[in-house]
C-alpha cells in the first residue's frame, strides 16, 4: 500500500522523529511505500508531494521543524468554484494511488482528519503540539521541549531581575491552555503564574508583586499568551484570525508590565518567548515519545485501524478515536493550582 504522511498546524520539535519512525518501520517491517505531502492539508489538496523513503529520513531525528513543511490550511474552507476541498483530496489521493494517510497535528489538523475519516478517507492521527492541549492523550510531543526552553529563560531572568530590582514578566505560548505557563513557571520557580483557565485580578497581581518587593525579592511573573484579566476593559486583542477561526494571541505580558509599573511604582519589563519555544532540537523525552507515536501509528495503518489517533496513557501507547480526541481541548484543572504553591492572581 502507498501511504501519505503530512504535518499540519504550528510546527514543534519531534515532528521529524515521527516521520522517521513511520517510514523506517513501514518500509523495513511492513513493505509499505510512502509519499510526503507538503505543508499540511495543502499537500493533498493540491497534490503537492515530496519523496519519502528511508534515505529521505536519514539524520532527521534531532532536527526541529518538519522536513515536510506545515501550514494551517483548512480543506473544509475550500468550497469552489469546482470540486470542494474534500472532493479534491479524494481525487488526488486516488490519482496518486495513496490508500491511507498518517496526519501528524494538533486539534485543528486532527479535527480535519476526523471529518475526512467520516467522509471515507483512511486516516491515522498522531498528536503533536507544544500546547499539550489535546484531549485523550496525557502528553503531546513538543511540549516538553517548549517547557524546557521557557524554564531556561526563567532561570536566566531571575538573576537579572535581582540585579536591577525589577519585576520581570515572561509571556509564553499555549493558546487557550495554561500547560506551558504552569510547568515552566513551577520548574523555573516563578512567583506568579497566570493561565487562561483562570481570569486574573490585576489589582491582586500588582499587590502581590508589591509584597514580593517588600520581602526584597524581584518577582518573576509567567503569563500564558491566552491569559486575560477579569476586567474586560483591560483585555488585549490583535483582532487577527487564522483559517480555523483562532484569534492571534499575544500582548498580555506588555499589558502586565505597564500596569505593574503604574500601580507599584517599580520597574517592570516583559520578555515574549514566542516562536523560540517551538524551534530547535527536541528533548530526549520528546524524541522518545515522537518515535513511539510514529511506530504505533504505522502499526495502526498496517492493522487497518483508521479513524484512530495514537495516544499516551500513563506509560502505554494506545489508540483512541480521532473524533473523541478532538472533541474538547484539555485544559489545566483547578486542582493543579493548589499543587503549584504559586500565586495565580
Ligand atoms: O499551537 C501552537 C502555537 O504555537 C500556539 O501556542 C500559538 O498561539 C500559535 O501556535 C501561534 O501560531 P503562529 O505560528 O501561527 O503564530
Amino acid at each position: 500500500m502507498r501511504v501519505g504522511v503530512l504535518t499540519g498546524g504550528g510546527d514543534c520539535p519531534g515532528l521529524n522523529a515521527v516521520i522517521r519512525a513511520v517510514v523506517r518501520r513501514g518500509v523495513q517491517d511492513f513493505g509499505l511505500e510512502f509519499v510526503g505531502f507538503r505543508d499540511g492539508w495543502r499537500g493533498p489538496l493540491e497534490a503537492d508531494t515530496a519523496p519519502l523513503d528511508v534515505q529521505a529520513v536519514r539524520g532527521i531525528l534531532p532536527r526541529g521543524g518538519t522536513i515536510l513543511g506545515s501550514s494551517r490550511t483548512n480543506p473544509f474552507k475550500e468550497n469552489g468554484p469546482g470540486p470542494n476541498g474534500v472532493e479534491r483530496i479524494k481525487d488526488n489521493l486516488a490519482g496518486l494511488g495513496v490508500g491511507a494517510l498518517v496526519a501528524i497535528g494538533g486539534e485543528d489538523t486532527l479535527g480535519v482528519a476526523a471529518r475526512l475519516h467520516a467522509e471515507g478517507i483512511n486516516v491515522v492521527g498522531v498528536p503533536k503540539t507544544i500546547d499539550n492541549d489535546l484531549g485523550a492523550t496525557d502528553y503531546t510531543f513538543g511540549f516538553d521541549t517548549a517547557v524546557n526552553i521557557a524554564m531556561e529563560a526563567i532561570d536566566r531572568l531571575h538573576t537579572t531581575a535581582e540585579s536591577h530590582h525589577r519585576a520581570l514578566i515572561v509571556e509564553v505560548m499555549g493558546r487557550h491552555a495554561g500547560w506551558i505557563a504552569l510547568h515552566a513557571g513551577m520548574a523555573g520557580g516563578a512567583n506568579v503564574i497566570l493561565v487562561p483557565e483562570r481570569p486574573f485580578d490585576m489589582d491582586k497581581v500588582c499587590e502581590y508583586v508589591q509584597h514580593r518587593f517588600q520581602t526584597r525579592y524581584a518577582p518573576i511573573v509567567v503569563v500564558a499568551e491566552g491569559a486575560h484579566p477579569k476586567d474586560e476593559e483591560l483585555a488585549v486583542s490583535s483582532g487577527k484570525m487564522d483559517a480555523f477561526g483562532h484569534a492571534q494571541l499575544g500582548g498580555v505580558g506588555a499589558l502586565l508590565a505597564a500596569e505593574i509599573e503604574k500601580r507599584t511604582g517599580k520597574e517592570a519589563r516583559c520578555t515574549v518567548l514566542g516562536h523560540v519555544q517551538r524551534g530547535g532540537t527536541p528533548t530526549a523525552f520528546d524524541r522518545v515519545l515522537a518515535t513511539r507515536f510514529g511506530l504505533h501509528a504505522v502499526q495502526a495503518v498496517r492493522d487497518g485501524a483508521f479513524g484512530q489517533m495514537v495516544a499516551l496513557h500513563g506509560t502505554e501507547i494506545v489508540r483512541v478515536p480521532l473524533a473523541e480526541a478532538t472533541s474538547a481541548p484539555k485544559l489545566v484543572p483547578t486542582e493543579r493550582y493548589a499543587e503549584a504553591e504559586v500565586f495565580f492572581g
